[in-house]
């Protein structure tokens, strides 16, 4: 480094010592989630990404003040949970759009018209698709992000997307500007294609049969 040239700067205060809690305004409903999640392992550290996650979900990403409370929740240094959340796609060290949609374009999805399918989110939410599928792109209100994604294990429903950490599919290209309305007005998106309401594939159990009941 040049004599002149300043070092950088770090973004997080203090990184690498251990905050107190009377030092950060951590919210109780997210201290007592990290909490929860700590009282699991016999290892405090090994709660570090649900508590991550439990930061992300309360600030929308893992924002400096949300490390630096989950830090002093599990009494870990900010630089170690950073560590951490930058290892992992799914955590998010900026702010990226109040709803995430990660659209699989994997080989199952990809044959089933997932390009198609990306472009379509991308036309309806304003957002470049070369963006999108290299990377993710936000919306420029801050909304929406979209980005193509790899294979997220529900290629019996493709093509799919993962919308705000909730798997749906099959999608058809018309779905996509339904879905950005609907998540711009607040509704809930598409439900009926939601995995988790589905009979099958991963979704709840349907009754026994009762011929199993009566042992028949
Ligand atoms: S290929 Fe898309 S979920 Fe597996």
């Amino acid at each position: 480094m040049s004599p002149d040239r300043e070092p950088a700067v770090t973004d997080f205060r203090d990184a690498e010592a251990v905050p107190e809690l009377h030092e950060v305004d951590c919210p109780p409903e997210l201290r007592e989630e990290i909490e929860k999640a700590m009282s699991r392992y016999p290892d405090r550290r090994s709660a570090s990404t649900p508590a991550l996650w439990a930061v992300q979900r309360h600030y929308g990403w893992c924002s400096q003040e949300g490390i630096r409370q989950a830090a002093a929740v599990m009494q870990v240094t900010p630089a170690f949970l950073e560590g951490v959340a930058s290892f992992y796609d799914l955590l998010r060290l900026e702010p990226l759009g109040r709803h995430r949609i990660l659209v699989c374009h994997n080989i199952s999805c990809w044959m089933n018209g997932a390009d198609d399918v990306l472009g379509a989110f991308c036309d309806a939410a304003g957002i470049d698709a070369h963006e999108a599928d290299h990377g993710g792109a936000s919306s420029e209100d801050g909304e929406l992000f979209v980005s193509g994604f790899e294979c997220m294990g529900a290629c019996d429903i493709a093509p799919m997307a993962s919308i705000d950490e909730r798997y749906y599919g099959p999608f058809t290209d018309a779905d996509a500007a339904t879905v950005i309305d609907q998540l711009r007005s607040g509704a809930e998106p598409m439900p009926e294609k939601e995995i988790a309401r589905r009979p099958a594939a991963g979704g709840p159990e349907p009754p026994p049969d009762p011929r199993v009941e009566e042992g028949v």
